[in-house]
């Protein structure tokens, strides 16, 4: 695991905003795992300003999405589909068909989940996997005690993740107590994965993860036995250590 130090939330949405556009230069399909949550906003706006001074193209990238609250429709203000549209996909040359996030919506959830690991499957599998680090630990909506091996699959989420995700809502109450993530499994076939973090709130959980002890009790810390992952974290993030 390779550690990148930045000064702060800027640097790092810089950091990681030019190792993916060297990565869509590259690549003739390239293939982006995303996440959402406060951390890769700035990425997000980094990325259409490269679009936009016409130093990356995205017209032959897909795109697949970590996770989405069970519940709510694409439309939806708080689901990550509009989320995504909103903050980066609508502002590029993507095409929505190439971009992928479970469906909250699904009938059969089940099913969903099984569709949507045949469709990374199909892409060719991921090429660059952009991670959050939430303050449990968790990885997509992974949360404590979820096995290694698990793939795409529906999670009920921690009380301590609703809490921390109730600021994007109006109200906590309406946070989905559901979601449907990629599991672990899923996100470590990754071919690369770069995991942000950034502030002082993450710094406990950061320090845990470089202490090195892998347990699914803290799901972070899988990404110890990936090859290729690079963590980009803020001095505030690495102060407890
Ligand atoms: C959320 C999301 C994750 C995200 C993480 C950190 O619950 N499901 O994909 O990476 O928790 O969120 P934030 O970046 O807002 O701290």
């Amino acid at each position: 695991m390779e550690l990148v130090t930045v000064s702060d939330y800027e640097q790092m949405s810089k950091n990681v905003c030019q190792q993916i556009v060297d990565k869509v230069n590259i690549l003739k399909t390239p293939v982006l795992g995303l996440a959402t949550g406060g951390t890769p906003e700035l990425l997000y706006e980094r990325l259409i300003d490269e679009y936009k001074s016409k130093n990356v193209s995205f017209a032959n990238t897909f795109t697949f999405n970590l996770d989405e609250y069970v519940g709510l429709s694409g439309d939806h203000p708080n689901s990550y589909r509009h989320y995504m549209n909103e903050k980066l996909l609508k502002h590029v040359d993507i095409s929505i068909h190439q971009t992928h996030i479970p469906n909250g919506m699904a009938e059969n959830l089940e099913e969903e989940c099984a569709n949507y690991e045949a469709l990374i499957e199909k892409a060719g599998g991921i090429d660059i996997q952009i991670l959050g680090l939430g303050m449990n630990g968790h990885i997509g909506f992974n949360e404590p005690g979820t096995s290694f091996h698990s793939k795409t699959h529906v999670v009920t989420l921690d009380s301590s993740t609703r809490q921390a995700n109730a600021r994007f809502f109006p109200n906590a109450a309406e946070v989905p107590h559901k979601a449907i993530t990629m599991g672990i499994n899923t996100i470590l076939s990754s071919k690369k994965i770069i995991l942000m973090v950034s502030g002082e709130k993450k710094a406990s959980a950061l320090n845990r993860l470089l202490n090195g002890e892998v347990s699914p009790e803290f799901p972070a810390s899988v990404l110890l036995e990936h090859p290729n992952v690079t963590v980009v974290a803020d001095h505030s993030a690495l102060s407890l250590l």
